[in-house]
């Protein structure tokens, strides 16, 4: 090529770019695209965006957004720019339109770290075939038959080794409590175990890297966090050839009671999916439940009405059990628990474990005439519409009757519309798979708590949304036992 016709090729190629940008310009200004503000080159709005608040709010940021813009704005998130919504009408629609107009897309980091075959990443029929599985595993007739003993042996474990008057961290507590519970199920280790307690020594810094900036550099927690996954997928592939060992040597056929046997029994799947799948379920199943736990302890310290309604519900069913002589609870004690599933909705309500999921658009969309374009990201942000007064009275209170069912048309309506706003587990074709699990949790571990202890915070403490739930203090409690049965 000639110096004259390289000149010509690169003065050529900046107009093509030129072009495509004033294409992409004139197609933007010919949209409707929500008001808001785009913020910094690359880094948009994203500190404003992940800085510290009371989880009990939306934070300033959301705050001043929604006052300045409405309940639909544009920004530039995580180097993308983004639809954010706190209107309950749109995500609901967002959800609903998952695959067809949306589509799951969270940042690369998350799948840096969770695995390309987890769950949270993946889209299409490999994110469906994996659904299946984990909904098999987490089915209501397995929570009925196997789920809910282990879940009540787990919380009296944790109960039980708490010593009168000792002051702890009731965010650890229910840490121990959830993942003791994910490992025993999944892949049938022990509480207390030396595996066990390694395990759980690997995935504290793993979950560090999780919700970390995904610098990979020496010393940074990202680092850290992604040789934390290969230390525990190696130690998941060891069990995974003890159990094909077993089965080879022995002759005996594969058990399915742990997630690990079923899917190495019922699926087609490689080695590496379920090594993804297996380290994602006990991500999404210990961390979320556990922060849950934790929020109920401390919104109900904070409201004894609450408690005393919760002690009579549960000493009603104890004395019941006593008198048939049973011991362990079942499905129809469960199913008696009314209040408790209000305190454990309000708590979800007030709490949001799980503020906000991350979406892209993957066609033009046109809703309440905004243009969403195709590729921009969307944010449903769910605790927005939990928290919004126009919804919920009096947002920020705690205030579990709330829930209770009144008879009436006007109570009938209100509730039809609470209900239709109240998704702290997601929904449509995402909707979280171990719902009820984590309601179950809940349940179990609020009976005994309430029927054994009395506890007050030993510090002041709240809980912060970075934006994941945390406490910054681990939640301190003070407790004494009592017995009320
Ligand atoms: C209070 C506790 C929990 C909360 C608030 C919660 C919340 C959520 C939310 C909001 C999603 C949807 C994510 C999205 O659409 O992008 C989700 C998905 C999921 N959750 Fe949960 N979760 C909880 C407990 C659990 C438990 C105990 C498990 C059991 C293993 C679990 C397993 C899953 C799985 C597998 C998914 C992915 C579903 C899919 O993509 O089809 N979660 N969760």
């Amino acid at each position: 090529m000639s110096d004259s016709e390289i000149l010509l090729f690169f003065l050529a190629s900046i107009f093509a770019v030129l072009l495509i940008f004033n294409l992409i310009k004139v197609k933007r200004n010919s949209m409707n695209l929500p008001p808001g503000n785009m913020g910094w080159p690359f880094l948009g709005e994203t500190i404003g965006y992940l800085k510290p608040y009371s989880a009990t709010t939306i934070g300033e940021f959301m705050e001043q957004h929604i006052s300045r813009f409405g309940k639909i704005y544009k920004s530039n998130l995580f180097g993308e720019p983004t639809i954010v919504s706190a209107d309950a009408g749109l995500n609901r629609f967002i959800l609903q339109n998952e695959g067809r107009l949306f589509e799951c897309s969270y940042p690369r980091s998350i799948g840096g770290i969770l695995g390309k075959w987890s769950m949270l990443v993946l889209v299409g029929e490999m994110h469906r075939d994996m659904r299946i599985i984990s909904l098999n595993f987490l089915s209501n007739a397995r929570l009925r038959t196997h789920l809910l003993p282990e879940v009540e042996k787990h919380t009296l474990l944790v109960l039980n080794s708490w010593k009168d008057n000792s002051v702890f961290c009731a965010q650890d507590e229910a840490k121990k409590f959830t993942f003791n519970l994910m490992a025993k199920h999944i892949m049938s280790l022990d509480p207390g175990k030396p595996e066990t307690e390694q395990l759980k020594k690997e995935y504290i810094t793993f979950m560090k890297g999780v919700v970390s900036a995904p610098l990979n550099f020496p010393g940074t927690a990202y680092r850290k966090a992604l040789q934390s996954r290969s230390t525990i997928l190696k130690f998941i592939e060891s069990k995974m050839e003890e159990r094909v060992t077993k089965v080879r040597d022995r002759s005996e056929n594969l058990e399915e009671h742990d997630l690990l046997g079923w899917v190495l029994k019922h699926s087609n799947l490689s080695r590496e999916q379920i090594l993804d799948l297996v380290l994602s379920l006990l991500f999404a199943g210990h961390e979320t439940s556990s922060v849950a736990i934790a929020l109920a302890l401390y919104f109900l310290q904070g409201c004894p009405s609450a408690v005393q309604q919760l002690r009579e519900e549960h000493t009603e069913i104890g004395k019941a059990k006593k008198q048939t002589g049973e011991m362990e609870l079942n499905w129809d004690d469960y199913k008696k628990m009314e209040f408790t599933q209000c305190v454990i909705g309000e708590t979800l309500r007030l709490g949001n474990v799980v503020r906000f999921l991350h979406r892209k658009a993957i066609k033009d969309i046109r809703y309440k005439g905004y243009d969403i374009p195709r590729g921009w990201k969307v944010l449903p942000v769910i605790a927005a519409v939990h928290l919004d007064p126009s919804l919920f009275d009096q947002p920020q209170d705690f205030n579990p009757w709330r829930w209770q069912y009144s008879r009436g048309s006007f109570a009938a309506t209100a509730s039809t519309t609470r209900s239709n706003n109240f998704m702290p587990f997601g929904g449509g074709s995402r909707l979280c798979a171990g719902s009820e699990l984590a309601k179950l949790e809940m349940a179990v571990f609020i009976h005994h708590l309430v029927l054994k202890c009395h506890w007050e915070l030993a510090a002041a403490d709240h809980a912060v949304a970075i934006p994941f739930v945390d406490f910054p203090k681990g939640l301190p409690i003070r407790v004494q036992h009592h017995t009320l049965i």
